[in-house]
């Protein structure tokens, strides 16, 4: 067989471009070759999305445009992996264009399914079936996460880890649980031998990744090793110099997390914990289980451990009996956790969850845009008057490499192009340098600020 081409696209999360590039990395050493060009692809695969329906119909429009390309390449295997193939299933593998149809836990099966599908020209279907149900062992992915050398969808001298698969929260709007199945640790052993290869190959950043990542938990013996222990033993990897870990759930946050953030100076001062709600009654329906003001006591702990600490926070809009009252009640959350930013989403209802059987989706939609907005706004003043403290303060930063849409700096040196790199905090700072710093860290004296971006100079 001649080397086949494959060009790989990717909708969501950072879970879904750390699935990508193991992907990528799997099919490259099977001798497949890696093509950005769609219409010189034998084989496209595209990584789906569930989390709101927007995210599938931009799937759905984008195989109709594969549908055109295969008129002309009628050989061309189109595969759909990911959330969606989960849960979607056979009535993926129907669309006219679609041949393969993988969910995320065949992902380290994906060479086989490729090649069998070329080989038999036959549509393969490989999802699992009783996903809730599927005892967690540990999964052949955790060869393929260890084989993968580096990211390399992702900026220079950083990677993501993997850490935890799946959640067992249910929250009532999530399709999560149900697409990504239960959760399970991988074994810190695992974890810590990736972070060290990494090392060796130049990284100096790793983000821990898990969808509940505080409630990693793995048993040795007679030793529970929980996030505040990988954190610590990750600190110890000498190369590695800064270490982040996303996304953290407010039910039982252990307060060793903080102080592992507070005792060991590589874990970044960075925490992303999403509230979804500042309404009682809200986050009861949303089976969130914490109140309003268990957060934000969660967060004054926060910052009583870790006083730089610098928190960023996720809402939703418009959930099923969300009133004005309710939505005020978020406002004044947002108020007061003064989040460095927040994620706002319009309230998406998904099949299969608890909140599409129980609850009408009954908040129309200008309201839910309306609401997004003014939350957006009122987090952008908080921002903007919070980032104006940066002024003539110096910051490290990694420097991810050039701005790929050119911003207007006060500070502007013309004989260097400008560049975008993240302080251990994240905040995002522009400034004009060599292009040889990508990757390195630089120090940035801060000149001008906005509600998302901090602007300066090297110093
Ligand atoms: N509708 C809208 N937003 C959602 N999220 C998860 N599920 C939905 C949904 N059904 C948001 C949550 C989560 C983020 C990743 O996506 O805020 O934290
Ligand atoms: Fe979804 Fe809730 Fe799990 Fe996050 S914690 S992945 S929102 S079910």
């Amino acid at each position: 067989m001649n080397a086949k081409k494959v060009h790989i696209k990717t909708f969501g999360c950072q879970m879904n471009k750390l699935d990508s590039s193991l992907v990528c990395s799997a099919l490259k050493d099977a001798g497949f070759i890696l093509t950005e060009k769609v219409t010189e692809a034998d084989v496209v695969l595209i990584n789906t999305c569930s989390v709101r329906q927007h995210a599938e119909q931009r799937v759905f429009s984008h195989l109709g445009h594969l549908k055109h390309i295969k008129k002309s390449r009628p050989h061309l295997i189109v595969g759909v992996i990911g959330c969606m193939a989960q849960r979607l299933g056979q009535e993926l593998l129907d669309h006219p264009v679609v041949d393969i149809v993988a969910g995320p836990t065949q992902i380290p099966q994906i060479t086989d399914i490729v090649t069998k599908t070329i080989e038999n020209k036959k549509k393969t279907l490989a999802v699992t079936k009783k996903i809730r149900e599927k005892s967690p062992t540990p999964s052949s992915l955790d060869a393929l996460e260890l084989t993968c050398d580096s990211d390399k969808n992702h900026l220079p001298r950083q990677a993501f880890v993997r850490v935890m698969r799946g959640c067992d929260n249910f929250c009532a709007y999530c399709v999560v649980p149900y697409v990504r199945g239960p959760e399970v640790s991988r074994p810190p052993a695992a974890v810590i031998e990736q972070i060290k290869k990494l090392a060796r190959t130049g990284v100096k950043q790793i983000t821990l990744l898990g969808q509940t990542i505080n409630s990693y938990n793995y048993s040795a013996g007679d030793k529970t090793y929980r996030l505040a222990d990988l954190l610590e033993m990750a600190s110890q990897i000498d190369d590695i110099k800064w270490i982040r870990f996303i996304t953290s759930h407010p039910r039982s946050f252990d307060e060793a997390i903080l102080h592992a953030m507070a005792d060991f100076k590589k874990v970044c001062p960075y925490l992303h914990i999403p509230a979804q709600s500042g309404s009682d009654k809200i986050l009861k329906a949303m089976n969130r289980k914490y109140t309003a003001s268990q957060y934000l006591e969660l967060l004054h702990t926060a910052r009583d451990i870790v006083p730089d600490i610098v928190i960023a926070g996720d809402f939703i809009v418009g959930f099923p009996g969300e009133t004005d009252e309710d939505f005020q009640q978020t406002v004044a959350l947002v108020k007061k956790a003064k989040y460095k930013n927040c994620f706002v989403f319009k309230y998406s209802p998904r099949p299969g969850t608890g909140a599409i059987k129980k609850l009408t989706d009954d908040v129309p939609s200008e309201v839910k845009k309306q609401r997004n907005t003014d939350l957006l706004e009122i987090q952008n003043k908080i921002s903007a008057e919070h980032n104006k403290h940066f002024l003539d303060k110096t910051v490290e930063v990694l420097v991810e490499g050039p701005s790929k849409k050119p911003h207007l700096n006060t500070a502007q040196n013309q004989n260097h192009p400008q560049l975008i790199g993240r302080t251990a905090a994240d905040y995002i700072v522009v400034f004009n340098g060599p292009q040889s710093l990508t990757g390195r860290f630089a120090k940035i004296k801060i000149t001008k600020t906005s509600p998302l971006t901090l602007f300066g100079k090297l110093s």
